[in-house]
């Protein structure tokens, strides 16, 4: 069984905690999670497997973390067909149109985005946010 990859950037914490707790909810399914920074990894490594999770903030106009993220994501994007794929992210104000944003981009490369749509949250995750994401770690391991 491949491990779930769960790629993250975050400035202040907010979307690393959300990470870490899809992370528990993979191991909690007898499945190996590998939390780990968006920095860290290189895009390819996801090609070989067929569901992982990506979280990043809005940084700037509703865009991606761009020194990172943004060309981890267009590098994920030229692969993505067929892949499921899980979201996540805090944010800090407006109405979330960096995750609709997001998703359109990866529902056009063919992929689909588990849950239908990505787990956000204003500012430091809540308990009932902690839950949504442990939901989607152990989501990630039927599919
Ligand atoms: C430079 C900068 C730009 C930001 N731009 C946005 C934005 O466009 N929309 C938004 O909702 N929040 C924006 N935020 C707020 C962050 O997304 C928010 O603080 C979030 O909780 C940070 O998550 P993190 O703790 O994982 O870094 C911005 C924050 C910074 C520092």
């Amino acid at each position: 069984m491949n491990k779930i990859y769960i790629v993250y950037w975050s400035g202040t914490g907010n979307t690393e905690k959300m990470a870490k707790m899809i992370g528990e909810g993979v191991i909690s399914e007898g499945r190996e999670a590998e939390v780990i920074e968006v920095s860290k990894l290189k895009a390819e490594v996801l090609k070989e497997v067929p569901v992982f999770a990506l979280g990043c903030p809005p940084m700037g106009a509703e865009e991606l973390e761009e020194e990172y993220m943004e060309p981890f994501v267009a590098e994920v994007e030229k692969f993505a067909q067929g892949k499921k794929i899980g979201l996540f992210g805090s944010y800090g104000w407006g109405d979330c149109e960096w995750m609709s944003d997001w998703a359109a981009r990866f529902i056009r490369a063919g992929a689909e985005i588990v849950n239908g749509t990505g787990v956000t949250v204003l500012g430091e995750p809540d308990e009932e946010t902690l839950d949504k994401c442990y939901q989607l770690g152990k989501n990630l391991t039927f599919l």
